[in-house]
């Protein structure tokens, strides 16, 4: 048995955002990004919480599937801009659509959050535990970036997007799954506050903690080598090689980063799903916001070998091979 993604859905809130209106807010150039990043616009959430965008994200997953509300069995929302801190985004979610029957949490693995929470609900599955997963990355980093902070402000957007997961016979699904954290660089990509550590308090939003801290430098350095480790371990285990992906999702947090790892791999540039230009970085949102472009588009094909690899603070690293 595996489990295979039988649906996909996604959404993107309506404000968009470029680079032009950025060169207006901080000292930067649309020069400067596109050629740094290689990203062109991203979506932003004004009035919308981030379980709204996951709710609509799970909807259009619904329509693109034959299931209805009620027959989902587990909801897992992977962002690190949650609702709030209590109760869990994937709750509101669960509302919002009517799966009732379901049983819902969320995770945090930042840029990682969609594999790590598509591996949760592919063991579920695998073990016998649920027969289906909706399973949505979803983020509003609008809400926890520092506007002022041209090192950062430019890369992040919002968006939602998933994928329904269903116990299939056959020998299409997820083939392979590898996971990576590494606690000793919590400080490469932060959100100090609010939290235990620091508690909300009018100093902690003085001094700009609310906001997300990133080496972007040292970041990214090690961005390209740690992708691309990881997915060869998770070809290794699926019995393949690069020359056998069809199609490379890598999360988008930078053009760079993506042709990086491309080259590295030997993987030619035309099977790497390119979505940054138009998303910009939107952490757990990013691979299933490409994975949805991708299929709508008709890139991705039956029987297609899909390598999916990300790389997130601080530090989360992982790859999934999917035989489509
Ligand atoms: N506009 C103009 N100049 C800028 C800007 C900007 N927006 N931002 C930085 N600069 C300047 C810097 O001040 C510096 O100037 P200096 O040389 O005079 O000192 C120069 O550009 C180079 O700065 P770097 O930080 O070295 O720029 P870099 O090429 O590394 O690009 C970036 C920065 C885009 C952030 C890149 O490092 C990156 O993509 N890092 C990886 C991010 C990532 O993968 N994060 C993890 C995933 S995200 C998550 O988990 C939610």
């Amino acid at each position: 048995m595996r489990a295979r993604i039988t649906a996909t859905g996604s959404y993107l809130p309506e404000k968009i955002l470029t680079n032009f209106d950025l060169e207006k807010m901080v000292d930067t150039s649309d020069e400067w990004i596109r050629q740094r990043t290689g990203i062109e616009i991203r979506h932003i959430a004004e009035d919308e919480p981030t379980s709204e965008l996951a709710a609509k994200a799970a909807l259009d997953i619904l329509k693109n599937s034959s299931l209805s509300a009620s027959d989902v069995e587990l909801i897992i929302v992977a962002t690190v801009t949650p609702d709030q801190p209590l109760p869990a985004t994937a709750l509101f979610v669960q509302e919002r659509i009517g799966a009732y029957n379901a049983f819902a949490f969320d995770i945090n693995a930042a840029c990682s959050g969609f594999i790590y929470a598509l591996s949760i609900a592919n063991a579920y599955i695998l073990s016998g535990f649920v027969k289906n997963a909706i399973v949505i990355g979803a983020e509003t980093l609008s809400k926890i970036t520092d506007w002022t902070d041209r090192s950062t402000c430019v890369i992040f957007g919002d968006g939602a997007a998933g994928v329904l997961l269903e116990a299939t016979d056959g020998d299409r699904g997820i083939l392979s799954m590898v996971l990576h954290s590494d606690g000793r660089y919590t400080d490469l990509m932060r959100v100090p506050a609010p939290g235990s550590r620091i508690p909300c308090s009018k100093e902690a939003i003085e001094n700009r903690d609310i906001y997300i801290k990133m080496k972007g430098n040292e970041t990214f350095k090690m961005a390209i080598r740690s992708i691309a480790s990881v997915s060869k371990e998770a070809l290794d285990i699926a019995g393949m090689d690069f020359k056998d992906v069809d199609w490379m999702i890598c999360h988008q947090a930078n053009k760079r980063i993506i042709d990086g790892v491309a080259r590295r791999v030997g993987l030619d540039e035309d099977k790497a799903i390119i979505t940054i230009d138009r998303h910009a970085n939107t952490a757990a949102a990013s691979i299933p916001l490409a994975m949805d472009w991708a299929l709508k588009t008709g890139k991705i094909k039956e029987g297609d070998i899909v390598l999916l690899n990300s790389f997130g603070a601080s530090l989360t690293w992982s790859a999934s091979v999917v035989r489509w």
